[in-house]
């Protein structure tokens, strides 16, 4: 049977057939409408319950005031009778650690709350509702069967505690002098951006010459994520579609990512679940920084990329324990922080600033990748770190492709004044990212 991926924002609509529609909730809510009669069945992938208006590029679908009505209006267009409907809502998670000000903005009750009154105003039967609680969820609808499965996203249970071990300082350095160097572009192009020195004929000489990274550049400029609309097929296309510093983004993203691991199995849910989170976060520290004016988009951009470097020599470790880890996050609502030391005696932070030390990174990003989940104590930059561990925040509470990428969000009001933005402006921050960022989890 195949299955078709409901990306946030939007909503798909189905006669009886073999296939089944999937999302994967974390704050988001996910609604089933279907009429058994006429054989019709829909799911709509909802982020946010009203427009604020900070919406530069309106997509009504993406919210619940906006966005049901056209489902609805879609749904019975396709030949539901609107009296006969049944629905089931899921999701509307509060989703990692929790703080009293999640508690409040509580952005995927209020999505819930908005779906339900409209349903009610409309006088569509709610089967079933199970929305909140602390983790996310898988919404499946089965266009055959016409049944609505509500999955948690949890490993499979029973393997529980299978290994347990804290790592020695010397099996941590020996970790870390197992990852493959950064390649040599990657770092070229991070201190031309940290010295806002750029030599564009230099860097495009070098990924001409290497099949591989121009390859993969290429294939990252066509991904969903990045969402350009004309295809591009050269690196010369991709300069003129992207501009010389969006391209030198996509160069040294695409060399990073040879040396993320591609498990599903460790800290990441789906395959390239890393990488996919630190592209996303790159690309909102990015937006942070020019919403903010706080320091330079370009640096915010590489720091974000590399937050969670420390994860790739901690993975294998991480695989062991996964179990662990998501029932742990789920029941003692703790920081991964807190149980990587619990687990493996480090955290991925530490690791990954020993990591940073090692490739002579500049210190403004060791700093980012030893703070990130606890910006107040930053050394070198702290608007630095805070925009990247906003970036982090939103990522993880909006795509729930890694499940272990949680950020402590204790602090979210104290580090949003601190780069001068109102906690009530938070849906509005998450509104201004590219809807495209959110909708590639899973597909890339
Ligand atoms: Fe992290
Ligand atoms: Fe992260």
């Amino acid at each position: 049977m195949g299955t078709q991926i409901v990306p946030s924002g939007s909503f798909v609509v189905g006669k009886k057939s073999e296939q089944s529609l999937v999302a994967h909730l974390g704050s988001c809510v996910g609604l089933t409408l279907v009429d058994r009669q006429s054989g019709v069945g829909g799911l709509h992938h909802i982020l946010l319950p009203s427009p604020t208006g900070a919406d530069t590029v309106f997509e009504p679908a993406t919210y619940a005031t906006t966005g049901v009505p056209l489902f609805l209006e879609k749904i019975c267009s396709s030949g539901a009778a609107e009296e006969r409907l049944e629905a089931i809502i899921g999701g509307g998670a509060l989703v990692g650690p929790v703080s009293e000000l999640d508690m409040v903005l509580n952005v995927g009750g209020r999505t819930a709350e908005a779906v339900q009154s409209f349903l009610e105003r409309e006088g569509i039967m709610v089967l079933r509702s199970e929305t909140g609680g602390f983790f996310g969820c898988k919404i499946s609808l089965d266009l055959h069967s016409l049944e609505t499965r509500l999955d948690p996203m949890l490993q499979e249970e029973g393997e529980v505690d299978a290994h347990h071990e804290i790592l020695s300082p010397s099996e941590v350095e020996e970790a870390i002098r197992n990852v493959q160097p950064i390649p040599q572009i990657a770092l070229k192009i991070i201190m031309m951006i940290q010295e806002d020195d750029y030599d564009m004929e230099d860097v495009a000489r070098e990924v001409r010459q290497d099949q591989v990274i121009s390859a993969k550049v290429i294939r990252l400029c066509n991904s969903a994520m990045i969402g350009l609309r004309s295809g591009v097929d050269s690196i010369d296309r991709a300069l003129i579609a992207l501009g010389e510093k969006r391209l030198l983004r996509l160069v040294v993203s695409a060399t990073v990512e040879t040396m993320f691991p591609e498990s599903a199995r460790g800290y990441s849910l789906c395959k390239g679940g890393i990488f996919q989170h630190a592209l996303g976060t790159a690309l909102v520290a990015g937006e942070l920084a020019a919403f903010t004016g706080l320091s330079r988009p370009d640096v915010v951009y590489t720091a974000g990329l590399i937050h969670d470097i420390g994860m790739i020599p901690l993975d294998q470790y991480v695989a062991a324990s996964a179990p662990f880890f998501y029932r742990n996050m789920k029941e003692t609502q703790r920081g991964i922080c807190e149980l990587e030391k619990e687990r493996l005696g480090v955290t991925h932070p530490e690791t990954g600033a020993l990591l940073g030390e090692e490739w002579e990174l500049p210190p403004n990003l060791v700093d980012t990748i030893r703070y990130h989940h606890e910006p107040a104590a930053a050394e070198v930059d702290l608007e630095l770190v805070t925009l990247v561990y906003l970036a982090d925040l939103i990522m993880s509470r909006f795509r729930v492709g890694q499940g272990l990428v949680s950020t402590d969000g204790q602090a979210l009001e104290e580090n949003l004044r601190r780069v001068g933005l109102r906690p009530d402006q938070f849906p509005e921050l998450v509104e201004r990212i590219p809807r495209n960022v959110f909708q590639a989890a899973h597909l890339a």
